[in-house]
């Protein structure tokens, strides 16, 4: 039997900008998994998981038509993720067979809750390895990174594809998306291919390890209400013609922002790490304030001012709306009195760690 696991993820600047290619983002893999068995069968082949079977199908009307909504539930992300890969093994000569797939999620609760920490991604993710380990296909890190964004965008996720990136490489990262059009003209117009598109360069992708100084503590805060990131986006993107020029100067200064962060990484600075938190959690709110998408609420925003009493600096986490909040904190003292400050503010302590599988 094949077992494989893949990391959540949690974003810790660059939200919303790092949607645009080349606009980075900073992201860590936290160690809640998704885990994926594989075992050949012969007559028939079965998808089981623990946590999504009871999660519901989502579906819009659209001219009169039901539009099956496939961003929010992971089975659409696992045929995807087989889809691909199996188009992939099959171009280079390998027999396809049948099997039989298990999941099972730390990253959901077992009533399909959400806790906002990337399960759509970990379980493509563990998905493509998994059938890349069935197939005898070589799984470098930017093989499995391209083939399951590759799924992502054929459930016609609008994400950036950072959640993947982050699941597929560990640790801390900088990234920037791909140019999107580009890699769909690839394969509706030039017919490429997948392993021809998996070869290429993809314009503006950039994947970058980051090693924290040591004393830099990462303090996870949750707010205990799930938020819908693909609805948040679509929102983003409808309301950000409402003033087109705000929302290029944030994506500017995201950019900015995200990169002198970088450089704190670079040179272990980590007041410089801790001021461009702060300075990306305004940018932020000046964006939301800008299109009229709450992403910051009042729960995160309790839990950053909780958090920066204490010495923490904070913002939402991610697309906000609920979910998560991150603390970049300077060393280890003085965290217990913060976790019964946020306790009264309904605020619970998620006890994670960053995860490198190198
Ligand atoms: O809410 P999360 O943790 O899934 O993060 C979403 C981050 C966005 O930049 C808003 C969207 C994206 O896919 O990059
Ligand atoms: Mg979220």
């Amino acid at each position: 039997m094949i077992e494989v696991s893949a990391p959540g993820k949690l974003y810790i600047a660059g939200e919303y900008a790092v949607v645009e290619p080349g606009h980075p983002a900073i992201i860590v893999a936290v160690d809640q998994f998704i885990t994926v068995s594989l075992e050949q069968t012969k007559n028939v082949g079965s998808i089981t998981s623990f946590q999504y079977g009871n999660l519901p199908i989502l579906w819009r009307r659209h001219h009169d038509q039901l539009v099956l909504d496939k961003r929010e539930n992971p089975f659409h992300y696992i045929l995807a993720a087989i889809t691909v890969t199996e188009k992939y093994a099959k171009e280079l000569n390998k027999e396809l067979s049948l099997f039989s797939l298990t999941i099972d999620s730390e990253l959901d609760s077992s009533n399909g809750r959400k806790y906002g920490l990337g399960s759509s991604a970990a379980v493509t993710v563990a998905t493509v390895k998994a059938l890349c380990q069935f197939y005898e296909l070589e799984d470098t890190d930017e093989l499995v990174f391209k083939l399951a964004a590759l799924a992502h965008l054929s459930v016609k996720s609008n994400g950036s594809c950072g959640d993947v990136a982050a699941s597929v490489y560990g640790g801390w990262i900088a990234f920037t998306t791909f140019d999107r059009e580009w890699v769909t003209a690839q394969q509706n117009e030039r017919k490429s291919s997948i392993k021809e598109l998996i070869d290429k360069d993809w314009p503006l992708l950039s994947i970058t390890p980051l090693t924290p100084p040591r004393d830099l503590r990462l303090v996870i805060g949750w707010t205990g209400s799930p938020a819908s990131t693909s609805d948040l986006v679509d929102e983003v993107t409808n309301q950000r013609s409402r003033d087109q020029n705000a929302y290029e100067q944030f994506l500017k200064e995201s950019k900015q922002c995200v990169n002198l962060m970088v450089q704190g990484f670079q040179n272990n600075n980590i007041g410089l790490i801790q001021e461009q938190i702060r300075t990306n959690r305004e940018l932020l709110i000046k964006m939301s304030k800008d299109t009229g998408v709450v992403i910051e609420t009042p729960a995160l925003t309790r839990l950053c001012t909780v958090a920066e009493l204490y010495h923490g600096a904070a913002k939402s986490s991610g697309a906000g709306g609920g979910d998560c909040g991150i603390v970049l904190f300077n060393r280890k003292e003085g965290l217990l009195p913060l976790m019964t400050a946020w306790e009264e503010e309904g605020i619970t302590n998620l006890p994670l760690h960053v995860y490198n599988n190198k």
